[in-house]
């Protein structure tokens, strides 16, 4: 797969082009996105209240990755309902997991799923999806196996791994932010939302975990308008945290989410994709985006992306 490269250094924090995952040429583009940090990178998708977009966020960033080249392992930490094997298409491919390598039962290589589309990409479930995960299994189990998977393929180590974090502040998010050096805090932009991704945040930090950026997903700009929807702008200034994202309620999160392929694949490019594209983009570069008030956010020109100028630049 070849690695997909956007034009100009400046797109990074504005307006990528429209992608069209079927025709990824890489001569079409000039430039790849500068990596910065010291890969591996291990980043937690995390956010307090459920239902608010981590494991969409997980599976669009890690296609999105993927696609740009990067080598990718996704764990999924969490044993809700819509799991990350689901939103990937590998649901059907499970056949080992962590627990297992732990059991003596298979080798850590074996419990890795490789994705369809992207071979850079690979699936780790740890346990079973839609089972629990053992009580022995906690932050120091992580941690080592988060280790054995930096070093698992010495001459094409992993860039980047990502962690699906289960809802709630009890043992399960403790054992999954236990091996990440940052974070990613998906919220809604509601005031239950808030408050858990606010005290999420606080956690974060007490862990010794910094870096924490902010996606606030399912923004709507009618309702924003309106003055019936807090704004990306408030949440930003509600957790005082930079932004890496802001996703909007797109119709076909649930129709990619039912096809098992991440939403940044649509051909044609979907609304929520592009913004999850901008945002793995940003997380690569180690980039944020600026909120803007809504007056300003009237001012400015439309210039085909009305929805993104009306939220950030
Ligand atoms: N931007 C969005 N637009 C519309 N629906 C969304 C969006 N993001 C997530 N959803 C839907 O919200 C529900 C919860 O998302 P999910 O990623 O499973 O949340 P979590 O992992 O935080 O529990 C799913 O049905 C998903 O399809
Ligand atoms: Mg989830």
């Amino acid at each position: 797969m070849p690695p997909l490269v956007f034009p100009s250094p400046s797109l990074s924090t504005k307006l990528l082009p429209p992608l069209h995952h079927s025709t990824i040429p890489s001569a079409t583009h000039s430039r790849r996105p500068h990596l910065s940090g010291d890969p591996p990178r291990t980043v937690v998708i995390t956010s307090g209240k459920g239902g608010v977009g981590k494991t969409t966020a997980t599976a669009n960033l890690s296609a999105s990755l993927a696609r740009l080249g990067f080598r990718v392992t996704s764990i999924d930490a969490d044993a809700g309902l819509r799991n990350l094997d689901l939103l990937l298409g590998l649901e059907n491919r499970v056949h080992f997991t962590a627990s297992d390598v732990f059991s003596g039962e298979c080798r850590l290589d074996q419990a890795l799923i490789r994705d369809r589309r992207f071979n850079n990409l690979h699936l780790l479930c740890l346990s079973k999806p839609r089972s629990k995960l053992p009580l022995s299994f906690g932050s120091k189990t992580i941690t080592y196996l988060v280790d054995a998977l930096k070093t698992l393929e010495p001459d094409n180590p992993v860039q980047f791994i990502l962690i699906d974090c289960p809802a709630g502040v009890d043992a399960g998010f403790v054992t999954a932010i236990a091996p990440a050096d940052e974070a990613i805090l998906v919220t809604t932009p509601d005031i239950t939302a808030l408050r858990d991704a606010d005290r999420v945040a606080g956690l974060l930090e007490c862990d010794g975990i910094k870096d924490i950026k902010i996606v606030v997903n399912r923004v709507r700009a009618d309702l924003v308008r309106g003055e019936d929807m807090m704004s990306p702008l408030d949440v930003q200034e509600m957790l005082g945290l930079p932004l890496l994202g802001v996703i909007p309620e797109d119709a076909e999160v649930i129709r990619s989410t039912n096809r098992g392929s991440p939403l940044v694949l649509n051909d044609p490019p979907a609304p929520a994709g592009i913004a999850f594209e901008q945002a793995a983009w940003r997380l690569v570069e180690g980039d944020t985006m600026t909120a803007v008030a809504l007056e300003e956010a009237d001012r400015q020109p439309k210039k085909g992306f009305g929805w993104f100028s009306f939220f950030g630049r």
